[in-house]
């Protein structure tokens, strides 16, 4: 569990949507950033490709996204994990053409006054589900499946695997019209408990906004494939 869980639950507040916070040329930049990067992970299987936001490839663009989310939010420091140069990562852009499951981000690091994290639509297609639900241990990726849960060799920066999310949560069954309309990648066993406090339909130049705590994932509805940046602040 999180040490500072008092002051984290203090600075925790609503999901919020901000539209047309970026113009189409600063939407460009960004994506043109994503090209640049090296790929981190391709994982076919999963088909997804992720490359991390590194430090100084586009200073400006490090200004104007701290500009920007600094108006919404206040004052944070960016949670960055280290690349192999102990070089920040940023954030993390993703390129995926299936849903990501039950997870929460909520770091590696149990000193931290974890706060909010954002995700920037580089493609207008794609939602993403935020849960009423928190959870204040480590990043965590939420499974029923066993082979899942066995995974324990975990490499630097990887969430762990767990389905203690059924044990906090009361055991009610997961709304079927919300399964069957956003949900259906997911078990409606591993939903157990949990309700939907907001779906972000992407739309470019948004950006959404919300507590590190949350519990969230994609939604079942991809049409094709969609490439988001997230990012993780603390106090
Ligand atoms: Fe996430």
């Amino acid at each position: 569990m999180h040490k500072n869980i008092d002051k984290i639950k203090k600075l925790e507040s609503s999901p919020k949507v901000i539209k047309n916070l970026f113009n189409k040329i600063e939407l460009d930049k960004f994506l043109k950033l994503y090209q640049d990067l090296p790929t981190t992970v391709h994982n076919k299987k999963q088909n997804v490709i992720k490359k991390r936001w590194l430090k100084n490839y586009n200073e400006e663009l490090e200004l104007l996204f701290n500009e920007k989310v600094k108006n919404e939010i206040g004052e944070f420091k960016m949670d960055n994990l280290k690349d192999e140069n102990n070089d920040d990562i940023l954030g993390l852009f993703q390129e995926s053409y299936n849903p990501i499951g039950l997870h929460v981000d909520a770091g590696f690091n149990l000193d931290e006054i974890i706060f909010k994290q954002t995700l920037i639509p580089l493609t207008s297609k794609g939602s993403t589900v935020i849960f009423k639900n928190k959870f204040y241990g480590n990043s965590t990726n939420f499974t029923i499946d066993e082979k899942e849960l066995k995974v324990k060799d975990l490499k630097y920066g990887q969430n762990m695997r767990s389905s203690d999310h059924l044990k906090i949560f009361k055991k009610k069954p997961f709304n079927q019209e919300e399964y069957k309309k956003y949900l259906k990648h997911e078990k409606i066993e591993n939903l157990s408990g949990l309700e939907i406090d907001l779906v972000y339909e992407w739309e470019l130049g948004s950006i959404l906004i919300f507590d590190r705590s949350r519990l969230h994932c994609s939604s079942s509805l991809i049409d094709g494939k969609k490439i988001g940046l997230t990012t993780f602040t603390k106090k």
